[in-house]
């Protein structure tokens, strides 16, 4: 098991295969996702390593890491990306294990569902630790890495799942509205900053997507309230659709950049809209 406390010299996986490289060569890719012991970024490792990319799947849970590398050869890496010296480990890591083509950016989450008012410091504390920081954290430690792979290989992808909550506000909402949003600006801003290199920006918006921990950790593990969250909504969005969108950001041709793409399911037509109960046609 790889992980923040490993000397960088460690196993070298091998390739299951190879894509369409930038000009036409065929190279095998390999992209760090981040958030991979559970819901989107666990759907996301396995949906690259089934797409022929080499992954590293990276978050604190080191049991269900390892359970996703035996199953999907997903290279597991244990680390805490609110902790600098683990990021750092990883990024040394990296860069003596093989390229880096993409970020993945998908740790993350929202603690809490109090008005600001009532808000809980430590709940926001941790969420704009989790959102905001490790994302700048891993942008900054990662760059020359996904630089020197865009420089043998045409192209490098950095790309962040944010949330519809980084762009309209709701009751409650207002640590997590505040910390997607600044994790929200930070891709923006990155995105201009690499205006001129070959490394594309994407950040993937998701609304409701129904997940085995997001609304539990949320609510403090309140089963009950968390599935309250997705109470007779047809068909949330699941992790799988939110990968399905990843996996075509990072396989299209190097010179398209999925700027933004905020994906719902139907039924929620806007953060404060959603329909409850079957969906169904209306006559006439
Ligand atoms: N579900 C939704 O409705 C929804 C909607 C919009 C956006 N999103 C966003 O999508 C992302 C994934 O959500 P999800 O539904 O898949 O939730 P999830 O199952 O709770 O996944 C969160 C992931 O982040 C990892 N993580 C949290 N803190 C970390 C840290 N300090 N260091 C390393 N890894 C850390 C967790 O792993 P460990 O605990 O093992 O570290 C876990 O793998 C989040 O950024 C969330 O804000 C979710």
């Amino acid at each position: 098991m790889r992980g923040a406390g490993d000397n960088a010299s460690d196993t070298v996986r091998n390739t299951l295969g190879t894509v369409p490289g930038y000009g036409g060569t065929m190279v095998t890719r390999r992209a760090v996702v981040t958030g991979a012991s559970s819901g989107i970024g666990e759907a996301t490792a396995r949906m690259l390593r089934a797409r022929g990319w080499d992954v590293v799947a990276v978050a604190r849970r080191a049991d269900r890491l390892q359970a996703l590398e035996a199953e999907t050869g997903a290279v597991a890496f244990a680390a805490d990306l609110t902790v600098e010296g683990d990021v750092d480990a990883l990024a040394v890591w990296l860069a003596e294990s093989g390229p880096v083509h993409a970020l993945v950016q998908i740790a993350g989450g929202a603690r809490g569902a109090d008005r600001i008012e009532d808000g809980d410091a430590e709940q926001w504390r941790w969420m704009f630790e989790a959102n905001v920081l490790s994302t700048q954290r891993l942008v900054a430690h990662l760059l020359p890495l996904l630089r020197r792979a865009a420089a043998s290989d045409g192209h490098a992808d950095t790309l962040f799942v944010t949330s519809t909550a980084a762009q309209t506000a709701y009751q409650g909402g207002g640590g997590y509205n505040a910390a997607k949003a600044a994790e929200a600006m930070l891709v923006k801003a990155l995105r201009l900053e690499l205006n001129g290199e070959p490394i594309r920006v994407s950040e993937i918006a998701p609304g409701m997507v129904r997940t085995e921990e997001f609304s539990l950790r949320r609510l403090g593990g309140d089963t009950a309230a968390a599935e309250s969250v997705y109470d007779g909504v047809e068909n949330p969005l699941t992790a799988e659709d939110i990968a399905d969108v990843i996996a075509y950001a990072l396989d299209a041709p190097g010179h398209v950049n999925l700027d933004l793409v905020t994906v719902r399911p139907v039924a929620q037509s806007a953060q404060h809209l959603l329909a409850r109960g079957p969906l169904h046609v209306r006559e006439g």
